[in-house]
Parts: structure tokens; sequence; C-alpha cells
């Protein structure tokens, strides 16, 4: 594997999002809401409110936290690649999570759904069926990213270009198109030109490296990857590091690796530890510090069409997202990153 790239600077003084957050997330509580008792013998958050009224009484602290504070914007638009072409590892989750955490807080974000099976888009609540305008229409139609862009009704601060069907042949009509990598850096660098005010832009990639991916690295700045506390987790991520690196010199120089979350942590098993080990030792400070736990509150969410954020703020799945969201926001805050130019400025 390759070595890490540069990380932006971070500030060890930032403050978690809050002091029972920072406790509920801590990497020795347990991991799921299955398991009431964990192995310190703390009881978890979930047995702490097991009346409806107790958890809907601290769902509404956090709820009410959430709107209240006010995250530090980046002084630019960060352009964040969420990819890792192993499937099911939290890349759609984490996408929708960080993007609607940044977004109840004061900074405004869209995610882009490249991935036609839309899941991005049912987790945000925007409708997505065959033929509406999507980004299908604007990798292979030439349509606007501003047209396409759809508000979610949880908060005017989050859009969703959301991402249909029709998109599932995408990878095979693109290949026969001019400037086939370029499509939506083009698209995006249009969209970003005509409206400055996006402070975080995610890009939700489909598990797998081909056309639609490589549009993706190649519009990004940033790249983020969600690795998942599995005994597979590392298979692949050579593969991925090496494409990384192709695009760079050929395609996109602009292109950073900045951020690792590791996700799905079940602090019940030591090959979660033994991943997150091996993982922070290979990506160091580009690995963020709060971890995301296992957490059924997460996988129940998109059957609402809801983030977990929304769906049960105060779940530890969604504490854990607004930790790592936070952090992500202070280290934009503190990074000239965001500030570089925009991808394409070696393109012919
Ligand atoms: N922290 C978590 N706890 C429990 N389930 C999760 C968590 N993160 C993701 N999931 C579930 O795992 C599955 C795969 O996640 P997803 O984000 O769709 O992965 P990807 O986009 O990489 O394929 C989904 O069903 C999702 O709801
Ligand atoms: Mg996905």
């Amino acid at each position: 594997m390759t070595e890490p790239q540069a990380s932006p600077p971070h500030d060890p003084d930032a403050v978690p999002v809050s002091e029972v957050a920072a406790e509920d997330v801590s990497r020795e509580t347990s991991g799921d809401d299955d398991q009431a008792v964990d192995t310190q013998g703390d009881v978890s958050r979930e047995t702490e409110f097991d009346t409806p009224i107790a958890r809907e009484a601290a769902q509404a602290v956090h709820v009410l936290n959430v709107r209240q504070e006010s995250w530090p914007a980046p002084p630019a638009t960060r352009v964040l690649t969420v990819a890792n072409q192993k499937g099911g590892v939290g890349k759609t989750t984490t996408a929708v999570n960080l993007a609607a955490a940044l977004a109840l807080h004061g900074l405004r974000v869209l995610v882009i759904d490249l991935d036609p099976q839309g899941n991005a888009s049912t987790a945000l609540g925007v409708e997505h069926t065959v033929g509406r305008p999507s980004i299908y229409d604007v990798l292979l139609g030439g349509q606007a990213i501003a047209d396409v862009a759809t508000p979610v009704d949880f908060t005017p601060n989050l859009l969703c270009v959301p991402a249909t069907l029709d998109l599932a042949g995408a990878d095979i009509e693109l290949t026969s198109q001019v400037a086939r990598e370029y499509r939506l850096q083009r698209a995006l660098n249009t969209f970003l030109d005509h409206d400055g005010s996006f402070d975080y832009i995610f890009i939700d990639c489909p598990p797998s490296l081909g056309l639609l991916t490589l549009n993706a690295l190649v519009a990004g700045r940033e790249m983020l990857i969600p690795i998942q506390c599995e005994y597979y987790a590392l298979e692949g991520l050579a593969q991925l590091l090496n494409t990384v690196e192709l695009v760079k010199s050929h395609l996109n120089p602009a292109l950073t690796v900045t951020t690792v979350l590791l996700t799905m942590y079940d602090s019940r098993t030591r090959l979660a530890d033994q991943v997150a080990d091996e993982v922070r030792a290979h990506f160091g400070e580009l690995v963020l510090n709060p971890v995301i736990p296992r957490n059924v509150r997460v996988s129940e969410a998109p059957g609402f069409g809801q983030t977990v954020m929304t769906y049960d703020a105060g779940s530890r799945g969604a504490i854990g997202y607004l930790q790592a969201a936070h952090e992500i926001a202070e280290r934009g805050a503190a990074s000239s990153a965001g500030a570089s130019e925009q991808p394409g400025g070696t393109q012919s």
C-alpha cells in the first residue's frame, strides 16, 4: 500500500460535541443496541432510556443541541468523494449522516448520489423513480447540477442530486462519450462557479472502480474512505489507493486522501480493535478520532427515508456521526486544503 497523503492540521483542543456524547461513543462502550451492558459494566444508553418518554426527551435534547450550535465553515467548498470499492462498508450511511450533521449545524451541504441503487437519495427522503431528473441527466444529458439538486425536507441547508436506476447503464454509456472521466468534474465546476455558498459536497460512490467512481475521483478534491471494522476490511484498499494514485497523476492532481472513518465498530469483538489499530497505524492522523459504532438505529433509518440524525438523534450511531462530522468541520476550518484550486486546472 502507498503511504498516506499529508493531512490537514488537526486542532488537538477541538472539544467533543458534548460531554455526554463523548462518553457514549467512547471506544469502551458497547457497540450495539442489542447489548444492554458493556464490558466495563456501564449501562448502555438504550437501557438508560428504556421508556418511550425518556427516549423522546433525550432525543429532543439532542435535536435541540443540534439546531443551536453552529460549526465553523471551511475557507472554500470542500468536495469529498466517499469511496471504497467494497460494498456494504458504510459509504452511503457515512455520506448522508455526515452531510445531515453538518447541515443541521448551519453549513450548506450537497450530496451527489452516484450509485444506481439510489440509497443516499432514499435515506435523504428524495424521490428517485426512474425517469425523474437525476445525476444521470447531468452525466449523459448535459443538464446542470443546479437543475436537478433537490432540497431535503428536514433542513433547508441540505440538497441532494438523486440517482435513479437510469444510472445502471451509465458505466457502459459513458464509455463512448467524449471526456468521459471529466463529466462530473465539469458539471461540478460549473455549479461551484455559479454558487459559492456550499461548504461541503459529498459524492456517494457505487461499490466498484468503474467509470462512475472514476468520475467521482476526478471531480473530488478530497477522498473520504469509510473502513468497516471487519475481517476483510483492508482487503482491496491497496487497489483503491493505487487507483487514487493513477487518478492523481493522470486526471486530477488535486485529489488527496484526507479522511478515513472507521465504521460499524463492535466493541465486543477483539477483531474490531485489531482492524482499528491497523488502520490507524497505516493512515495515522487521516483517521478521524470518533469511530462509528454498529447500531441498529443506523440501519433502521433508511427504511423510514431518514438519516439516523433525524430518525434517532440520541442513538449511539447518531452521536458517532455527529462527533465525526464535528471533527471534519473543525479540521476543515483549520485547514487550507479546501482553498485549493478546483480540479481541472491541468486538463487540456
Ligand atoms: N454503524 C452502523 N450500524 C449498523 N448498521 C450499519 C451501520 N452503518 C451501515 N449500516 C448498514 O450496513 C449496510 C451497508 O451500509 P451502506 O452505507 O449502504 O454501505 P455502502 O454504501 O458502502 O454499500 C446498510 O444496510 C446500512 O444500513
Ligand atoms: Mg452505498
